[in-house]
């Protein structure tokens, strides 16, 4: 595709140490900082110490609309300017709902896609700066947040141009403290951020470039970084992976490993680069054999081929397979049943990935039936 828009965050901050930076960048967006983290503010006391004003609103798991709700009202009490998120990709989705709550007013199911009106959101977003401290939704630099409705047990986006953060600050030194399963779900949810939107239909020459880059240090740097946290260098392959998946993956779209994550997430609550990570070879190996059956010479082929150079030197789609498998293997990553799915639940779930927005990005168009496949393939 030689014709695109790309849009992102409006500064990105990249390199360790440049937390340090937090304070001169919020006082340039606004007054009365809102800070939204994690379950355990204590683990960065030291950056919200350096923002004396700030309010901190903790989201002690991925966010829910019940928890959306009240972070953006207590933003709006406290008379935010500008919101820091300040954590793993659950804080910076929280992070950016809110900004843009507290802009249009009104309740998250209103914009919900999906399960929700659909709403646009037509007010510009409370200025957001958005410091991750895991490597691996580059939500950084997306447009959108995941917010999980409880009730209808599926997780869904708010989205909109308009909640791209005003700055990304990307610390690799912020993620030091991941414990390995941590560092294992969101280092190969990046991976796959790469991969998938490598492979899409709506892939730029612009987000290519992100994703060869990001596939090429996952690499090098995921097993590296799950045997040993505290190598920084590897810290900081997979902090580039991450926030390369975010650029690719907010302009050239995912695929149906993140179509599945939608519902399966809202069934399982299980970590979400668990459950990407465990159907990603079944996912790819389903669109392989489908492309090649509709049309042998598909372009999307010779990419499945080009990763598996990118991670092994051989340019060979199973050379990746391979690869990825035996990674998911060695970090952890154990399928879908131990995550608590069972045979009754496939039906439900093959049906709404069908469905789910991500989906959309697929190289190729999969029946419901070959989504069952797949999760069966993941048990
Ligand atoms: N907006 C997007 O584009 C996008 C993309 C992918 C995923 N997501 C969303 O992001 C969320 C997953 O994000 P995640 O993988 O970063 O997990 P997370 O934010 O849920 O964090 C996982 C756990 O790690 C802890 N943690 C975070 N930083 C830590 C650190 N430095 N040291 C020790 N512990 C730390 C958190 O407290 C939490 O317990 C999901 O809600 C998913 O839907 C959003």
């Amino acid at each position: 595709m030689t014709s695109f828009t790309f849009a992102t965050a409006g500064r990105i901050v990249f390199g360790a140490g440049s937390v340090a930076q937090l304070p001169q960048l919020v006082a340039e967006l606004g007054e009365r900082p809102f800070v939204v983290t994690g379950g355990s503010p204590q683990r960065h006391a030291a950056v919200i110490g350096s923002l004396p004003d700030a309010a901190t609103f903790p989201i002690p798991s991925e966010p829910t609309m019940e928890l959306v709700r009240e972070a953006a009202e207590a933003a709006r009490r406290a008379d935010a300017g500008v919101v820091v998120g300040l954590g793993g990709g659950a804080a910076l989705d929280a992070a950016k709902v809110v900004g843009a709550l507290v802009a249009n007013g009104g309740d998250p199911l209103d914009y919900a896609e999906v399960i929700g009106r659909g709403l646009p959101l037509t007010e510009r977003s409370l200025p957001v700066i958005a410091v991750p401290t895991t490597s691996g939704t580059g939500s950084e630099v997306t447009a959108n947040g995941v917010v999980t409705s409880t009730e209808h047990r599926v997780k869904v986006s708010l989205r909109s141009a308009s909640m791209l953060p005003a700055v990304a600050l990307v610390d690799p030194e912020l993620t030091l403290a991941c414990p390995p399963a941590v560092t294992a779900h969101a280092g190969l949810d990046a991976l796959v951020q790469c991969i998938e939107p490598y492979v899409s239909p709506f892939a730029t020459p612009l987000t290519d470039g992100f994703c060869r880059e990001g596939i090429l240090r996952a690499g090098r740097g995921l097993r590296r970084v799950y045997a040993d946290g505290s190598d920084l260098a590897a810290r900081t392959d997979m902090s580039l992976c991450s926030l390369l998946s975010g650029l690719a993956l907010a302009n050239g779209k995912l695929g149906a490993a993140h179509g599945l994550a939608a519902p399966l997430g809202g069934l399982l609550g299980a970590p979400h680069g668990a459950i990407t990570a465990a159907v990603m070879v079944a996912v790819s190996r389903a669109n392989i054999e489908a492309l090649n059956a509709q049309d042998p010479a598909h372009p999307s082929l010779a990419r499945y081929a080009e990763v598996g150079a990118l991670l092994t030197g051989e340019r060979s789609a199973e050379a990746f397979l391979a690869w990825f498998a035996e990674t998911a293997r060695l970090l952890g990553v154990r399928g879908l049943a131990p995550l608590g799915l069972t045979d009754a639940d496939i039906p439900a779930i093959a049906e709404a990935a069908s469905r789910a927005s991500s989906t959309k990005g697929n190289p190729v168009r999969l029946p419901i039936a070959v989504f069952e496949q797949i999760v069966r393939a993941a048990l």
